[in-house]
């Protein structure tokens, strides 16, 4: 006999009821049957507690519960299965109270900890080692024969290893694509003309559940298992399980654990959480199993999950939301960016509005249309990405990003630098104010001159002000001869760096303010560090200098070995492209890059002016290795040291040189002074007297030195 209970919902919660299980029912439908999320993960998580509570009040007869039941009814296109046992679904928690309650339910270890993969279920049934059968869960009592779909598999064993297999095993598992596999996935569909997946997992569930096996055979679908329905092997263990299906040939996870404590399971739920961006799969959580089975059994099962296992959730790093436009920005070299612009969400604890498209190919390869609802993905503190549309939610409002062919700041026009480049750049390089804007910030970032208050914001209001008409700095050749005068009457707007957007005021205005005057008319905080700084950036080692030109490809590890090699500016830019190019970690591309650069007017313009404003463009005193001796017998010089010498060793010279204000160069060129060479000297001996650099033996450099 049924009991007969009263409900306790008030009727608001009445029309609730109802409305939330019709929510549940159609999405279910759309994502079992359609291979559709027509909401994120975590808004469906919570329309489940939601019901769940809401049931509680109301108790039904527990088979009419929608909260008890597993998945959807199978859809029509395949034949229907029967599985041999029931495929369950998993209760959640969602923090270590959860975890802790349900540890307490199950009693002691050991625990069976291994990830919870963001795919779709699947029952694979081998008799006699032999896959006869595939299927979905459907209903999890009846599920979709996908057999022939599954043999397109990787790593899905067609006969299974080993001999004298039981006659029937039924082994479960999730179904997933890789995020790579994904992206390009999505890429091929969209340039067959197809409708991209939103996320991986209706990727998965969507080629699996292609009506010609043959499609399913072009996605490379991966498995792995992670249970077992009907099953007669002697084994004792969940663990145990995984090993014998390993032994078979079966793909199972190398991150399952079998720990004691539920205290090693929360670590291993914390440890996994910070290496979740970093797996090639999505995973949404933790499933922890009592690992002994005859426990297990003990627990036995409630109509819906097994009580012995539950998953610990992950905060979703998914989400749903719209994407309202696609505008480019303009880097540092002019290349043209498009970024998306979203209703602002939160995704993995922090608020987004941007999320980067890369360039056009990509903004096409992922179907993506302004007005779209898109699934936007932010893993940890990797910068958010949107996976793709949610096709099914288009309205026909929607419509196509066009790259534009002139720079949203400059108007001049976006061109390849090259033929067949992918990217667009803006040509104006010299006055475009996003260009210079971007190449200003760069010389006060830590890679360049590492200019504290000169940041993204500071650049702006220097290169682009509200007030006065003419900017401070026009280009990078001003930057050096800033003065307090200079500084005060700034008013700019609020750029943000991401984007190169104003900020808003609360009406909606460009916010505008003084960015270097206090509100009694004296310098604010920022102008004088800024001329504090600049002063100090003056003497900067040589290589930080070269890294703040943005010269293309020249970064740190280049400039370092540019500047030890040549010891100036001067002796850089007067170097041919092969000798650029011999330099140990530089290269012809590079050797291009500079040669080109300096050919440019304006640029020479810009050492010119540096020079005139007192900035070190030359490394004579090895400033890098704290040495300042501009007084030293060799200042300004760059020594070479080679073979074998005497009475010291070849570093205990190199010491004197430097301690004597001099430069120990590691390679001899025509900016060289001398060589100090020894028994056993090669290539730099040779160099040498090729370039007519002055050779001296070792005794003749120490009779150089003060007594
Ligand atoms: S065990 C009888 N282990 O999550 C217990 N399930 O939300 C069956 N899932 O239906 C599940 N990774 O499709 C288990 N390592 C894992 C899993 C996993 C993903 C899926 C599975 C299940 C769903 C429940």
């Amino acid at each position: 006999m049924k009991p007969v209970a009263r409900s306790q919902l008030v009727p608001s919660q009445t029309v609730r009821i109802e409305e939330v299980r019709a929510l549940i029912e159609k999405y279910r439908n759309a994502y079992y049957q359609q291979d559709q999320s027509l909401i994120s993960d975590g808004e469906y998580d919570l329309l489940e507690q939601e019901l769940k509570e809401l049931e509680a009040l109301e108790p039904l007869s527990a088979g009419d519960a929608l909260t008890t039941k597993v998945g959807s009814g199978s859809g029509s296109v395949f034949d229907p299965v029967v599985h041999g046992q029931k495929m369950m679904s998993l209760d959640n928690v969602f923090d270590s109270q959860g975890f802790q309650a349900w540890a307490e339910r199950v009693g002691a270890g050991p625990y069976l900890c291994e990830p919870k993969i963001d795919g779709l279920a699947v029952s694979l049934t081998y008799k006699e080692g032999v896959l006869i059968r595939a299927a979905t869960r459907g209903d999890g009592e009846v599920g979709e024969d996908i057999t022939q779909n599954a043999m397109t598999i990787q790593g899905v064993p067609h006969r299974l290893l080993g001999q004298n297999h039981p006659e029937l095993v039924e082994v479960r598992g999730e179904v997933f694509f890789e995020l790579e596999d994904f992206a390009k996935l999505n890429a091929r569909i969209v340039s067959q003309g197809g409708k991209p997946f939103a996320n991986p997992r209706n990727s998965a569930s969507g080629s699996l559940r292609q009506k010609d096996p043959a499609v399913s055979a072009t996605r490379p679908l991966k498995m792995l298992v992670h249970g077992f329905g009907v099953w007669s092997a002697d084994v004792s263990s969940q663990s145990a399980v995984y090993e014998k299906l390993a032994h078979w040939g079966l793909p199972t996870t190398k991150r399952y654990r079998v720990l004691e404590t539920p205290n090693l399971v929360l670590a291993y739920i914390s440890e996994l959480e910070a290496a979740r961006p970093t797996i090639e799969h999505e995973i949404d959580g933790v499933v922890i199993k009592v690992d002994d089975l005859a426990t297990q059994a003990s627990l036995g099962s409630t109509s819906r999950a097994p009580r012995w296992a539950i998953a610990y959730k992950y905060p979703p790093e998914q989400v749903y939301t719209k994407l309202l436009d696609i505008k480019v920005s303009i880097g540092r070299t002019g290349r043209a960016t498009p970024f998306a612009v979203l209703a602002p969400v939160v995704v993995a604890g922090s608020q987004v509005e941007f999320a980067t498209l890369h360039n056009q190919e990509q903004v096409k390869s992922k179907g993506v249309l302004i007005g779209d609802t898109v699934v936007l993905r932010k893993a940890g503190d990797v910068i958010p990405e949107i996976l793709g549309p949610v096709v099914s939610l288009r309205d026909g409002t929607e419509c196509p990003f066009v790259m534009p062919s002139n720079c949203p700041e400059c108007q001049a026009r976006l061109e390849p630098a090259s033929q067949g480049d992918i990217d667009l750049r803006c040509s104006n390089a010299k006055s475009c104010p996003a260009q210079l804007r971007e190449r200003i910030a760069y010389i006060g970032s830590r890679a360049a001159l590492d200019i504290e208050a000169l940041g993204y914001v500071s650049a702006s209001a220097l290169t682009n002000p509200v007030e006065p008409a003419v900017a401070p700095i026009l280009s990078e050749a001003d930057l050096f001869s800033l003065t307090m005068e200079k500084l005060l009457p700034i008013r700019a707007k609020v750029i943000d760096a991401d984007t190169g957007l104003a900020r808003k005021d609360a009406e909606g205005h460009d916010k505008v303010v003084d960015y270097f005057r206090k509100k009694n008319g004296e310098p604010s905080e920022v102008a004088v560090k800024l001329l504090a700084n600049l002063e100090a950036a003056k003497t900067k080692p040589l290589w930080r200098l070269l890294v703040s030109l943005s010269i293309r490809h020249v970064g740190p590890v280049a400039a370092r070995a540019l500047a030890d090699n040549f010891g100036s500016f001067r002796a850089i830019f007067e170097a041919s492209q092969e000798q650029l190019a011999e330099v140990d970690g530089v290269g012809p591309t590079l050797a291009e890059s500079i040669t080109g650069w300096y050919l440019e007017d304006w640029h020479r313009q810009i050492l010119a002016s540096w020079e005139d404003a007192g900035v070190q463009l030359s490394n004579p005193m090895h400033r890098e290795q704290g040495v300042s001796k501009s007084d030293g017998l060799f200042a300004g010089l760059s020594i070479v040291v080679t073979g074998s010498m005497e009475t010291m060793t070849r570093e205990a010279i190199e010491a004197l040189i430097i301690e004597n204000g001099g430069k120990a160069a590691s390679s001899v060129s025509k900016n060289t002074a001398f060589l100090v060479a020894g028994p056993g000297a090669g290539s730099k001996l040779n160099k040498a007297e090729s370039l007519d650099v002055l050779v001296i033996t070792e005794a003749q450099f120490l009779d150089k030195l003060p007594a």
